[in-house]
């Protein structure tokens, strides 16, 4: 039962690092949830960028029964993240107003690992850089991010591997991408013949899966945000609510559901 001289489970999980993280600034009871919920759904959402991130090489380098195992594991993270909000939801209003003003102007609106999650799914998004402008570490990894293609992009240039005829280059990569009408067209063959080109099909539903699931992660955010905050502004300077409920606006894979207008 010693661990002198062996590595332990502590050891190994950096547990002393991990733990000791947590430093409240007010004596507000519930400030600790807060920072817990936080943390913990930025180590979510690292993994997330961890997959995401090996899908896209997986998609590129045509293994696609590899992506999808990463793309499961992704919409399952965010299927979990979307429980945690129920926790959060047990602190009222008056106990978030106890340590409100210990946050200073620090937001989720500053998350670079959300800004990450965004821009390698698809959304590029490029204003979104300038809270990470005082952190050169932060803005060369987000640029890097913006720089290659995304998780769309390298599945429309599967599609165009495969012979469909979809604009697969885009001269900027950094920038939004244009709806296309051929890339309706295009998804709505793979939709009409699934066993034709089942592994596309499978693809298409997995970033619709996705989709969902970071959708519902932005609900339950607004949902929760609007029970704590109601409509003040956020401590990172937005409208707050009305801009988070503008988010929700936000489409990542456009063309996958516009197709099912179509079928
Ligand atoms: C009491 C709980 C929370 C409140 C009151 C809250 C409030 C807000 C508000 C008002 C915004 C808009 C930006 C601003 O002006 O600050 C925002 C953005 C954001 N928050 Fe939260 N939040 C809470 C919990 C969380 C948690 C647990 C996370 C998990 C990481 C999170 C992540 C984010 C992210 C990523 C954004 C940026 C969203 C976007 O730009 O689309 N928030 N939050």
């Amino acid at each position: 039962m010693s661990f002198r001289g062996r590595m332990s489970y502590g050891d190994y999980l950096s547990l002393d690092t991990i733990l000791d993280a947590q430093h409240p600034l007010s004596h507000a009871h519930d400030e600790l949830l807060f920072i817990v919920q936080h943390q913990t759904s930025e180590l979510w959402l690292k993994l997330a960028l961890h997959e995401m991130e090996a899908a896209c090489t997986a998609i590129a380098t045509d293994r696609l029964d590899v992506a999808f195992k990463m793309l499961t594991r992704v919409a399952r993270i965010f299927e979990q993240l979307n429980g945690a909000w129920d926790v959060l939801r047990t602190m009222t209003p008056s106990e978030y107003s106890e340590f409100r003003d210990a946050l200073g102007q620090s937001s989720g609106f500053q998350s670079y690992q959300y800004r990450a999650v965004e821009f390698v799914a698809g959304n590029r998004n490029t204003a979104m850089l300038t809270p990470h402008a005082h952190r050169p570490d932060l803005d060369a990894r987000l640029r890097a991010i913006l720089a290659r293609p995304s998780l769309y992009d390298e599945a429309i240039r599967l599609l165009a591997r495969r012979g469909f005829a979809v604009e697969a280059e885009r001269a900027d990569l950094s920038q939004p991408r244009a709806d296309s009408d051929a890339l309706v067209a295009a998804w709505a063959r793979v939709y009409a013949d699934p066993a034709g080109q089942w592994d596309l099909y499978q693809l298409a539903e997995k970033l619709v899966d996705f989709e969902d699931y970071f959708r519902r992660w932005r609900f339950n955010h607004v949902t929760t945000v609007e029970r704590i905050i109601g409509s003040k502004r956020g401590t990172g300077g937005t409208s707050g609510v009305a801009y988070l409920r503008r988010m929700l606006d936000v489409v990542l894979f456009p063309e996958l559901w516009r197709v099912r207008t179509q079928m």
